[in-house]
Protein backbone atom coordinates (compact mmCIF):
# COMPACT_ATOMS: atom_id res chain seq x y z
CA UNK A 1 0.00 0.00 0.00
CA UNK A 2 1.94 3.20 -0.78
CA UNK A 3 1.77 5.69 1.44
CA UNK A 4 1.78 9.63 -0.19
CA UNK A 5 0.09 11.24 2.44
CA UNK A 6 2.17 13.70 5.20
CA UNK A 7 0.20 12.22 7.83
CA UNK A 8 2.28 8.63 6.68
CA UNK A 9 5.36 10.85 6.45
CA UNK A 10 5.43 11.63 10.15
CA UNK A 11 4.13 8.01 11.11
CA UNK A 12 5.48 5.58 8.37
CA UNK A 13 4.46 2.77 9.87
CA UNK A 14 0.46 3.51 10.66
CA UNK A 15 -1.34 2.07 8.01
CA UNK A 16 -4.38 3.53 6.17
CA UNK A 17 -7.07 1.54 8.34
CA UNK A 18 -5.55 2.59 11.45
CA UNK A 19 -5.53 5.98 10.41
CA UNK A 20 -9.52 5.45 9.29
CA UNK A 21 -10.46 4.35 12.33
CA UNK A 22 -8.65 6.72 14.20
CA UNK A 23 -10.47 9.79 12.46
CA UNK A 24 -13.35 8.48 12.28
CA UNK A 25 -13.59 7.67 16.06
CA UNK A 26 -11.85 10.57 17.27
CA UNK A 27 -14.98 12.52 15.32
CA UNK A 28 -17.44 10.98 17.00
CA UNK A 29 -15.49 11.27 20.37
CA UNK A 30 -15.36 15.16 19.70
CA UNK A 31 -19.39 15.02 18.67
CA UNK A 32 -19.68 13.38 21.99
CA UNK A 33 -18.25 15.97 23.92
CA UNK A 34 -19.69 18.85 22.20
CA UNK A 35 -23.23 17.52 23.26
CA UNK A 36 -21.80 16.74 26.93
CA UNK A 37 -20.34 20.25 26.72
CA UNK A 38 -23.70 21.91 25.84
CA UNK A 39 -26.44 20.92 28.03
CA UNK A 40 -25.84 17.13 28.02
CA UNK A 41 -25.70 16.03 31.84
CA UNK A 42 -22.82 13.45 32.96
CA UNK A 43 -23.89 10.66 31.17
CA UNK A 44 -22.87 12.35 27.75
CA UNK A 45 -19.42 12.61 29.46
CA UNK A 46 -19.02 9.26 30.37
CA UNK A 47 -20.15 8.10 26.94
CA UNK A 48 -17.52 9.99 25.17
CA UNK A 49 -14.89 9.14 27.93
CA UNK A 50 -15.61 5.37 27.03
CA UNK A 51 -15.94 6.13 23.13
CA UNK A 52 -12.40 7.58 23.52
CA UNK A 53 -10.70 4.79 25.58
CA UNK A 54 -12.22 2.13 23.08
CA UNK A 55 -10.57 4.92 19.83
CA UNK A 56 -6.93 4.49 21.62
CA UNK A 57 -7.08 1.09 22.40
CA UNK A 58 -8.61 0.38 18.58
CA UNK A 59 -6.03 2.15 17.21
CA UNK A 60 -3.17 0.89 19.43
CA UNK A 61 -4.65 -2.96 18.23
CA UNK A 62 -4.40 -1.79 14.66
CA UNK A 63 -1.21 -0.15 15.07
CA UNK A 64 0.42 -3.36 16.41
CA UNK A 65 -1.10 -5.91 14.12
CA UNK A 66 0.44 -3.41 11.47
CA UNK A 67 3.35 -3.93 12.61
CA UNK A 68 3.45 -7.45 13.39
CA UNK A 69 2.34 -7.85 9.79
CA UNK A 70 5.51 -6.07 8.95
CA UNK A 71 8.08 -7.84 10.66
CA UNK A 72 6.92 -10.89 9.72
CA UNK A 73 6.86 -9.78 6.15
CA UNK A 74 10.31 -9.16 6.41
CA UNK A 75 10.79 -11.99 7.85
CA UNK A 76 9.32 -14.25 4.65
CA UNK A 77 11.52 -12.17 2.39
CA UNK A 78 14.74 -12.93 4.49
CA UNK A 79 13.98 -16.27 4.63
CA UNK A 80 13.48 -16.80 1.27
CA UNK A 81 16.72 -14.67 -0.03
CA UNK A 82 18.58 -16.91 2.74
CA UNK A 83 17.09 -20.10 1.14
CA UNK A 84 17.83 -18.82 -2.14
CA UNK A 85 21.62 -18.15 -1.46
CA UNK A 86 21.85 -21.61 0.00
CA UNK A 87 20.62 -22.82 -3.01
CA UNK A 88 23.13 -21.24 -4.76
CA UNK A 89 25.81 -22.24 -2.95
CA UNK A 90 24.62 -26.01 -3.06
CA UNK A 91 24.60 -25.10 -7.43
CA UNK A 92 28.22 -23.46 -7.53
CA UNK A 93 29.29 -27.12 -5.64
CA UNK A 94 27.70 -28.95 -8.02
CA UNK A 95 29.51 -27.20 -10.81
CA UNK A 96 32.94 -27.82 -9.37
CA UNK A 97 32.28 -31.09 -9.59
CA UNK A 98 30.83 -31.04 -12.99
CA UNK A 99 34.08 -29.02 -13.85
CA UNK A 100 36.00 -31.47 -12.93
CA UNK A 101 33.41 -34.32 -14.86
CA UNK A 102 34.33 -32.11 -17.95
CA UNK A 103 38.58 -32.67 -17.63
CA UNK A 104 38.65 -28.59 -17.22
CA UNK A 105 40.64 -26.69 -14.49
CA UNK A 106 38.55 -26.19 -11.27
CA UNK A 107 37.65 -22.30 -10.98
CA UNK A 108 36.69 -21.83 -14.97
CA UNK A 109 32.84 -20.64 -13.40
CA UNK A 110 34.35 -18.78 -11.12
CA UNK A 111 36.60 -16.83 -13.59
CA UNK A 112 34.11 -16.84 -15.82
CA UNK A 113 32.15 -15.19 -13.32
CA UNK A 114 34.37 -12.72 -11.85
CA UNK A 115 34.92 -11.63 -15.99
CA UNK A 116 31.48 -10.55 -16.32
CA UNK A 117 30.60 -8.33 -13.67
CA UNK A 118 33.93 -7.25 -14.41
CA UNK A 119 32.54 -6.07 -17.58
CA UNK A 120 28.93 -5.65 -16.90
CA UNK A 121 30.28 -2.96 -13.86
CA UNK A 122 32.25 -1.15 -16.65
CA UNK A 123 29.28 -1.28 -19.05
CA UNK A 124 27.59 0.70 -16.39
CA UNK A 125 25.07 -2.16 -15.59
CA UNK A 126 22.74 -1.47 -12.42
CA UNK A 127 24.45 -2.71 -9.46
CA UNK A 128 22.24 -5.95 -8.96
CA UNK A 129 22.77 -7.02 -12.71
CA UNK A 130 26.61 -6.78 -12.10
CA UNK A 131 25.93 -9.37 -9.11
CA UNK A 132 23.67 -11.51 -11.03
CA UNK A 133 26.25 -11.64 -14.01
CA UNK A 134 28.88 -13.01 -11.62
CA UNK A 135 26.24 -15.64 -10.88
CA UNK A 136 25.02 -16.42 -14.19
CA UNK A 137 28.93 -16.53 -15.54
CA UNK A 138 29.36 -19.10 -12.38
CA UNK A 139 26.51 -21.27 -13.08
CA UNK A 140 25.60 -21.00 -16.83
CA UNK A 141 27.59 -24.51 -18.01
CA UNK A 142 25.69 -26.42 -15.42
CA UNK A 143 23.34 -27.73 -17.30
CA UNK A 144 26.63 -29.83 -19.29
CA UNK A 145 26.16 -31.84 -16.16
CA UNK A 146 23.21 -33.68 -19.09
CA UNK A 147 26.23 -34.43 -21.63
CA UNK A 148 27.81 -37.88 -21.32
CA UNK A 149 31.53 -37.59 -20.30
CA UNK A 150 33.02 -39.11 -22.99
CA UNK A 151 31.69 -36.41 -25.29
CA UNK A 152 33.07 -33.59 -23.10
CA UNK A 153 36.44 -35.20 -22.46
CA UNK A 154 36.66 -36.41 -26.65
CA UNK A 155 39.93 -34.45 -28.09
CA UNK A 156 38.47 -35.93 -31.55
CA UNK A 157 36.06 -34.27 -33.62
CA UNK A 158 32.27 -34.80 -32.76
CA UNK A 159 30.04 -36.61 -34.58
CA UNK A 160 26.29 -34.73 -35.37
CA UNK A 161 24.51 -36.68 -32.55
CA UNK A 162 27.26 -35.52 -30.03
CA UNK A 163 27.00 -32.27 -31.40
CA UNK A 164 23.52 -32.20 -30.97
CA UNK A 165 23.62 -33.47 -27.10
CA UNK A 166 26.44 -31.01 -26.37
CA UNK A 167 23.88 -27.92 -28.06
CA UNK A 168 21.27 -28.88 -25.50
CA UNK A 169 23.34 -27.96 -22.09
CA UNK A 170 22.30 -23.75 -22.12
CA UNK A 171 18.59 -25.10 -22.38
CA UNK A 172 19.30 -27.70 -19.45
CA UNK A 173 21.00 -25.11 -17.55
CA UNK A 174 18.05 -23.04 -17.76
CA UNK A 175 15.98 -25.60 -16.49
CA UNK A 176 17.62 -26.31 -13.87
CA UNK A 177 18.52 -22.77 -12.42
CA UNK A 178 14.79 -21.31 -13.11
CA UNK A 179 13.21 -21.87 -10.03
CA UNK A 180 15.44 -19.72 -8.91
CA UNK A 181 13.51 -16.28 -9.06
CA UNK A 182 16.55 -14.13 -8.49
CA UNK A 183 18.12 -15.08 -11.99
CA UNK A 184 15.06 -14.11 -13.64
CA UNK A 185 16.69 -10.89 -14.99
CA UNK A 186 20.00 -12.95 -16.46
CA UNK A 187 18.46 -16.65 -17.74
CA UNK A 188 18.39 -15.50 -21.35
CA UNK A 189 21.56 -14.37 -20.93
CA UNK A 190 22.32 -18.04 -19.56
CA UNK A 191 20.52 -19.82 -22.69
CA UNK A 192 22.14 -17.97 -25.31
CA UNK A 193 25.44 -18.02 -24.18
CA UNK A 194 26.75 -19.81 -27.50
CA UNK A 195 24.65 -17.57 -29.72
CA UNK A 196 26.68 -15.60 -32.41
CA UNK A 197 25.58 -12.02 -33.13
CA UNK A 198 25.53 -13.35 -36.91
CA UNK A 199 22.61 -15.85 -35.90
CA UNK A 200 25.08 -19.15 -36.27
CA UNK A 201 24.90 -19.96 -32.52
CA UNK A 202 23.00 -22.25 -30.93
CA UNK A 203 20.42 -23.22 -29.74
CA UNK A 204 17.70 -20.45 -31.22
CA UNK A 205 20.00 -18.89 -33.93
CA UNK A 206 19.37 -15.70 -32.64
CA UNK A 207 21.19 -12.66 -34.22
CA UNK A 208 22.40 -9.29 -32.74
CA UNK A 209 19.00 -7.33 -32.10
CA UNK A 210 17.38 -10.44 -30.57
CA UNK A 211 20.13 -10.69 -27.88
CA UNK A 212 20.24 -9.33 -24.87
CA UNK A 213 23.46 -7.92 -23.27
CA UNK A 214 23.56 -10.20 -20.71
CA UNK A 215 23.76 -12.92 -23.28
CA UNK A 216 26.81 -10.95 -25.40
CA UNK A 217 29.00 -11.07 -22.24
CA UNK A 218 28.84 -14.11 -21.09
CA UNK A 219 29.58 -15.58 -24.54
CA UNK A 220 32.58 -13.37 -24.66
CA UNK A 221 33.70 -14.17 -21.27
CA UNK A 222 32.90 -17.87 -21.91
CA UNK A 223 34.85 -17.83 -25.02
CA UNK A 224 37.59 -16.13 -23.32
CA UNK A 225 38.17 -18.31 -20.43
CA UNK A 226 37.81 -21.95 -22.85
CA UNK A 227 40.55 -20.32 -25.51
CA UNK A 228 42.85 -19.08 -22.39
CA UNK A 229 42.72 -22.89 -20.64
CA UNK A 230 44.07 -25.90 -21.38
CA UNK A 231 41.24 -28.29 -22.88
CA UNK A 232 40.76 -32.12 -23.55
CA UNK A 233 41.44 -31.54 -27.48
CA UNK A 234 43.65 -28.43 -27.23
CA UNK A 235 46.27 -26.51 -25.65
CA UNK A 236 45.89 -23.18 -23.79
CA UNK A 237 46.57 -19.34 -25.61
CA UNK A 238 47.69 -16.39 -24.13
CA UNK A 239 45.60 -13.35 -23.66
CA UNK A 240 46.86 -11.20 -26.40
CA UNK A 241 45.87 -14.41 -28.53
CA UNK A 242 42.56 -14.81 -27.33
CA UNK A 243 41.56 -11.04 -27.59
CA UNK A 244 43.42 -11.35 -31.03
CA UNK A 245 40.71 -14.04 -31.81
CA UNK A 246 37.70 -12.30 -30.48
CA UNK A 247 38.39 -9.21 -32.14
CA UNK A 248 38.98 -11.03 -35.56
CA UNK A 249 35.28 -12.62 -35.07
CA UNK A 250 33.68 -9.21 -34.40
CA UNK A 251 31.23 -8.34 -35.44
CA UNK A 252 29.71 -11.75 -36.54
CA UNK A 253 30.10 -13.54 -33.82
CA UNK A 254 31.13 -10.86 -30.82
CA UNK A 255 29.72 -7.70 -29.38
CA UNK A 256 32.67 -5.50 -30.49
CA UNK A 257 32.11 -3.30 -27.50
CA UNK A 258 32.35 -5.69 -25.12
CA UNK A 259 35.64 -7.41 -26.43
CA UNK A 260 37.13 -4.29 -26.44
CA UNK A 261 36.22 -3.66 -22.44
CA UNK A 262 37.72 -7.56 -22.06
CA UNK A 263 40.96 -5.77 -23.28
CA UNK A 264 41.22 -3.18 -21.31
CA UNK A 265 40.23 -5.60 -18.67
CA UNK A 266 43.16 -7.71 -19.72
CA UNK A 267 45.54 -5.15 -20.40
CA UNK A 268 45.46 -5.68 -23.91
CA UNK A 269 46.84 -2.69 -26.14
CA UNK A 270 44.40 -1.59 -28.91
CA UNK A 271 44.06 -3.04 -32.40
CA UNK A 272 45.88 0.15 -33.62
CA UNK A 273 49.24 -0.18 -31.46
CA UNK A 274 49.35 -3.99 -32.23
CA UNK A 275 48.60 -4.08 -35.93
CA UNK A 276 52.25 -4.84 -36.67
CA UNK A 277 52.05 -8.33 -34.27
CA UNK A 278 52.39 -11.29 -35.81
CA UNK A 279 49.54 -13.02 -33.59
CA UNK A 280 46.73 -10.69 -35.18
CA UNK A 281 47.59 -12.66 -38.54
CA UNK A 282 44.31 -14.37 -39.63
CA UNK A 283 43.68 -18.34 -38.55
CA UNK A 284 42.46 -20.74 -40.79
CA UNK A 285 40.03 -21.49 -38.51
CA UNK A 286 38.27 -20.34 -35.56
CA UNK A 287 39.34 -21.74 -32.31
CA UNK A 288 36.75 -19.92 -30.26
CA UNK A 289 33.96 -22.87 -30.17
CA UNK A 290 33.51 -23.58 -26.14
CA UNK A 291 30.92 -25.37 -24.49
FE1 LIG B 1 28.25 -23.46 -22.47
Amino acid sequence: MKKSNWLFTILPDVTHTTLAVALSTVGILLLSLALALTGWNTVGMLISLVIGLITVRTVMVVYWSSQDMHSRSVELIESARAAEEHYISVLQRIVRFAELRQGRDIGRSERVGNLCEDIARRMSLPKRQCHLMNLAGQLHDIGLLTVPEYILKKSSQLNGNEFISITKHPEASCEILRPLAMLDEVLDGIRHHHERLNGSGYPDGLNSPNLSVHAKILAVCDVYEAMTHDRPHRRAISSLDAVSELRRCCPEGFDADIVEILADIKHIPVLEEIMGDAQLKPKPEPVYASN
